[in-house]
């Protein structure tokens, strides 16, 4: 019998570990620009609701307290204009990673099913597939997919690593297909907090979703709105059947977020300006990058959100990868994200000021 892990592509990250060990020996030292990891503080009144809520002797639950859900319904009905939304309609997950990784699973797909998700993406939406032995498909287009065996479908917008977003017009059309040929939509939304030159729109928006969530499910992830990729506290939003027998399916496996988490996801949803700030301190360090980047003769594509600069000088990413570590800087090589990004490379702005300001200076030299 084969290993689970034989089903799965090579972690790429240890393919970037030479070029990590050069960028490290650069005179300042390296700025690391490959993983989007955030880096500014964890808000006060986070880390206060988290330490308020210490003393949690008990087991805590699958759904979330009460207060979890309500701030959950309350932030998706104000920040996405999600309409009459209930309790059955949320599910606290331990980070989207893992869902993302281990829903395909808890889906019961397996062999003869297929798991579609973008030509460039996260690379774990294929991992997710593999896990279940179900086969991976990427599209261009969804309504191009043919729908034979086709069971669940990803979005991501806004994308990493391209940072495009897709229209009201676009997603619309997407919720439409996949209601037509009965295939479950999951909208991996983690970056919509971050658009630039683009608002990024839910998939639960009526407008979208014409006020009804069968067949569709968003994903939601405190990691980059607010700093706490370290506390693993994410959630979904959508249709009620699905999220209850995922909900059962997590309740046998014991997946819940810790209590403490939980108060301090019930703070973090109630605050906006964090957020704000967190945004500025975002915006300042890509248009610096943005800027170096084109300067030293890169072409930025897309990136209209999200965390990533997605540049190219029409070569290897290889080479980029290689040229930029010689410089000290590590960023992430585009095919990571599929081989139609080989000639691109991921630049993250998340990275301290006096970072990103060493690697806008190294990019002039
Ligand atoms: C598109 C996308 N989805 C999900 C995740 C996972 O985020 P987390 O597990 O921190 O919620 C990431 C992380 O970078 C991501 O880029």
């Amino acid at each position: 019998m084969g290993t689970v892990s034989s089903r799965l592509p090579v972690f790429p990250w240890d393919r970037l570990e030479p070029y990590k060990s050069t960028a490290a020996a650069y005179a300042d030292g390296i700025v690391d620009l490959s993983v989007g990891t955030p880096v500014d503080p964890v808000p006060a009144l986070v880390r206060s609701a988290l330490t308020d809520a210490a003393d949690s002797p008990g087991y805590p639950t699958v759904w979330g307290t009460a207060a979890l859900r309500d701030a959950i319904t309350g932030w998706a009905g104000k920040r996405l204009g999600a309409t009459d939304l209930e309790h059955t309609n949320v599910l606290p997950v331990v980070g989207s990673k893992e869902l993302v990784a281990w829903l395909p699973t808890q889906l019961g797909l397996g062999a003869g099913d297929r798991v579609a998700y973008p030509r460039l993406a996260y690379p774990t939406y294929e991992v997710g597939a593999r896990l279940a032995g179900a086969e991976p498909v990427v599209y261009d287009d969804p309504w191009e997919l043919d729908p034979a065996g086709l069971k669940l479908l990803w979005l991501n917008s806004p994308s990493n690593p391209t940072g495009r977003v897709l229209s009201a017009d676009e997603l619309r059309r997407t919720v439409a297909w996949a209601r037509e040929h009965g295939v479950l939509l999951f909208s991996d939304e983690c970056y919509i907090e971050l658009g630039w030159e683009a608002d990024p729109v839910s998939v639960l928006h009526p407008d979208v979703c014409g006020g009804s969530y069968d067949g569709i499910v968003a994903v939601h992830s405190l990691s980059k709105r607010s700093n706490l990729a370290g506390y693993r506290a994410a959630f979904l939003v959508g249709d009620a059947e699905v999220l209850g027998e995922l909900l059962l399916i997590r309740k046998h496996g014991g997946m819940m977020i810790p209590a403490p988490v939980q108060a301090a996801t019930v703070a973090a949803l109630g605050d906006t300006e964090h957020v704000g700030e967190q945004r500025e301190r975002y915006a300042r360090r890509r248009t610096a990058l943005r800027e170096a980047l084109e300067a030293a003769g890169f072409r930025v594509e897309h990136s209209e959100a999200s965390l990533y600069l997605w540049a190219t000088r029409d070569e290897s990413c290889w080479d980029t990868v290689g040229d930029l570590a010689k410089r000290g800087i590590l960023v992430a090589p585009g095919d990571f994200y599929g081989s139609a990004g080989e000639h691109f490379v991921r630049v993250a702005f998340t990275a301290t000021d006096e970072r990103v300001d060493e690697a806008v200076r190294r990019l002039a030299q």
